[in-house]
């Protein structure tokens, strides 16, 4: 069937073929760790990759299909593959592509558990690592060596909300022939399309925006069938960090609704980042749809709209702590994405394990506050910040 261009419309249908699972409206959970074949001859096509078909579950399932259609479908690339966390989607797809000698390019300012994967794998396994501050990609360029195997974005970052500018990156890269992936999981396919952008592959926490509910941990890659093929015949199935069929039921069902709560975070949350800007108690406000972010023309450029994820800063660590601990209706904790409003203390919190040297470099001072701003009135997530801020 073609598909509409409208991403509301996509987000519905996605990934589901009304031919398929004799026309359920819902895809089917797939409880089955194995699937008998025909005979020899189709058993051994199948497990050969020479015909279409499931044979173990830690290797493909169609539950777990549909979910990687949906995503290829709003990210417009060949194939996905779907994994347990956004941590194994990262890992797989990072391990895939780059190994012992060779050199992988990251960002300074990002999601603390990839930069500790990074540099775990520089410790352990023979990767050299580069860490550029993004926000300019002539940074990326210049760190480019002889054995650069994999270039690491993330735009929006996690917790600053710095922009790269995607196209610029992928198009450096390209000429090299170097392997780019980016984190799309702030953004979402609702505001942005990495591999529309040139980047080979863009990577999801589904336990974030696409399932939207704060009750599931899921990942999935998407991107061309080359850098797909290459993490199913390897890390996917060395590794095994392959996702349930009940948790790909549920992401499915989150990202039938992804757009309208897309719509609705990203309005909540430009109007929470106004607020807080004109507030004396905050010194600084990093949200990409703000025209005083370093990076807003790319932002505007490259996404459809600015995304749920505001960051501030309160000035210093205690005055960080006792506003987390004056709110109310936004709940106090380090994950981010679902419907309900969230806020976290990065530097107590998700980005304790830098040290304050490594904090201050990615510009992650004592008093930034991360805040997921959710789809509640916007009326009473400003009310909440509000007497926080004032009563701190
Ligand atoms: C930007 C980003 N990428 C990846 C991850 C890791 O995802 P997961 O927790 O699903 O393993 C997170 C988790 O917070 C994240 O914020």
């Amino acid at each position: 069937m073609k598909r509409s261009d409208s991403v509301f419309t996509r987000c519905v249908h996605s990934g589901i073929e009304k031919s398929e699972h004799h026309g359920s409206v819902s895809v089917p959970v797939y409880n089955s760790s194995l699937f008998v074949f025909e005979d020899a001859d189709e058993g051994a096509a199948i497990h050969n990759y020479e015909k279409p078909g499931y044979f173990y579950s830690r290797l493909g399932n169609p539950t777990q299909r549909a979910l990687e259609k949906s995503v290829t479908e709003l990210e417009y690339t060949d194939d996905a593959i779907a994994f347990a966390s956004g941590m194994a989607a990262i890992s797989s797809a990072v391990m895939a592509h780059v190994g012992s000698g060779g050199h992988l390019i990251a960002l300074t300012s990002m999601y603390s558990t990839s930069n500790s994967l990074f540099n775990y794998l520089a410790d352990n396994f023979g990767v050299e690592v580069t860490f550029v501050n993004a926000e300019d990609s002539a940074n990326y360029e210049a760190a480019i060596k002889e054995n650069t195997k994999l270039i690491w974005l993330e735009s929006p970052s996690n917790p600053r909300l710095n922009i790269t500018d995607l196209k610029a990156v992928a198009s450096i890269a390209r000429q090299r022939n170097i392997i780019t992936a980016a984190d799309n999981t702030f953004a979402t396919p609702f505001n942005q399309n990495p591999c529309v952008l040139g980047v080979d592959m863009s990577i999801h926490s589904a336990t974030k925006y696409l399932g939207g509910h704060s009750d599931l941990s899921a990942g999935v890659v998407a991107g061309t069938n080359e850098s797909i093929d290459r993490i199913r015949h390897s890390t996917n199935k060395y590794l095994g960090g392959n996702i349930s069929p009940q948790v790909a039921w549920l992401v499915i069902r989150g990202i039938k609704t992804l757009a309208l709560r897309m719509e609705r975070h990203n309005s909540n949350a430009y109007a929470a980042a106004n607020m807080l800007k004109s507030h004396p108690k905050v010194k600084e406000v990093f949200y990409p749809g703000l025209e005083t972010h370093t990076n807003h023309n790319i932002a505007a450029e490259q996404m459809r709209g600015f995304g749920g994820m505001v960051s501030f800063d309160l000035g210093g660590f205690d005055q960080a702590r006792n506003f987390v601990n004056r709110l109310e209706l936004i709940s106090l904790a380090t994950s981010l994405g679902g419907v309900e409003s969230i806020a976290q203390h990065s530097a107590a919190m998700t980005h304790a394990t830098l040290s304050e040297k490594e904090r201050a470099k990615a510009g992650i001072s004592e008093g930034l506050i991360r805040l997921s701003v959710g789809i509640e009135a916007g009326e009473d997530i400003q009310k909440d910040l509000i007497s926080a801020l004032e009563n701190s």
